[in-house]
């Protein structure tokens, strides 16, 4: 991003995080499938690769962020992001795309099965974290939008309001933040519509009240607040390519061979903790992601 580092918050031992461990002992002790009050669904997902990995605490998760519509520091989001009104919210559908239209986010995800998903979070300022996301596939939900023959991108387009988000008065990006993927990036098993962290609601500092996440890409693929969810037959820009062209590209597949200009990609450091590691390429999820840039040049399309 274009600010430099910020020291990482220190760690911190939270009952709430071991009181979610126990949880989710419990829960693997019982097996697939265990229906929560509220709703929520949280199976043992055969998907998630990360359970030997420690958990990064709640309040690192909800109190280290990047969202600059409430400023560019670490610790801005948490502070500022109160002013965010998650609800009622409204998602307009458009393009190519067989049912448009504007939906309440509750009508959009209405009947779908809330997934716990324990994922590696590698943003592209060499930090990550290990998160337990909550939220639906977003293949769920494309496939109940039914996209024409012609989408082969989505581009998602998040919040612009200066009452909300009072950041957006500064041109730090050009507003509102945007994101795109490709279809079958879209559809694909990992990739995960946010609703939720810990089993919470999610809270406003980490996108409320829905955000994408892509576990195998560089953490600023997963915009947050979404308002807009546009089917296109051609490629969209996304807010940090149109920013810095030489630094962001479309793809933004987690890789330690491609060198950020301004810093390395092959190590990262959890945040919380003070030993750098190696980055994986794909963040870990190649075997499962790979296959879908077979032939591409992953160092031209970063
Ligand atoms: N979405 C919006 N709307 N605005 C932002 O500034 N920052 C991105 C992404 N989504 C951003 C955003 C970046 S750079 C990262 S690394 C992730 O959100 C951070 O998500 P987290 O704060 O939940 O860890």
């Amino acid at each position: 991003m274009l600010i430099g580092r910020s020291p990482d918050i220190a760690p911190s031992e939270i009952t709430e995080e071991s009181v979610y461990l126990r949880r989710r002992e419990f829960l693997a002790a019982l097996g697939a499938g265990v229906a929560l009050s509220a709703g929520v669904t949280t199976p043992v997902h055969a998907l998630d690769r990360t359970r030997q990995d420690k958990l990064t605490p709640y309040d690192t998760v909800t109190g280290y962020n990047n969202f600059y519509e409430f400023g560019t520091g670490k610790d801005d989001p948490a502070r500022n992001a109160h002013t965010l009104r998650p609800r009622p919210w409204s998602v307009v559908v458009e393009g190519e795309v067989e049912k448009p239209g504007p939906y309440d986010v509750d009508d959009l995800l209405r009947g779908m099965t809330v997934e716990e998903r324990v994922y590696r979070h590698r943003c592209v300022e060499a930090w990550s974290m290990v998160v337990p996301w909550n939220g639906v596939p977003l293949r769920s939900v494309v496939d109940r939008l039914r996209p024409t023959s012609k989408a082969k991108y989505i581009e998602f387009i998040t919040l612009q309001d200066t009452e909300q988000m009072p950041g957006q008065r500064r041109a730090i990006l050009r507003w509102p933040y945007t994101e795109g993927l490709r279809m079958d990036e879209a559809r694909h098993p990992l990739t995960l519509l946010v609703t939720g962290v810990y089993g919470k609601t999610l809270p406003n500092q980490n996108g409320a009240p829905i955000r994408l996440v892509i576990p195998w890409k560089y953490g600023f693929k997963g915009g947050k607040s979404i308002v807009r969810i546009r089917f296109r037959e051609t490629q969209p820009m996304n807010s940090w390519r149109r920013s810095a062209p030489n630094e962001y590209g479309f793809y933004a597949n987690v890789n330690p061979d491609v060198d950020h200009p301004r810093w390395s990609q092959a190590t990262e450091r959890r945040v919380g903790t003070f030993f750098k590691r190696k980055t994986l390429p794909f963040n870990g999820y190649a075997d499962q992601v790979a296959s879908m840039y077979a032939g591409m040049d992953l160092k031209a399309n970063y």
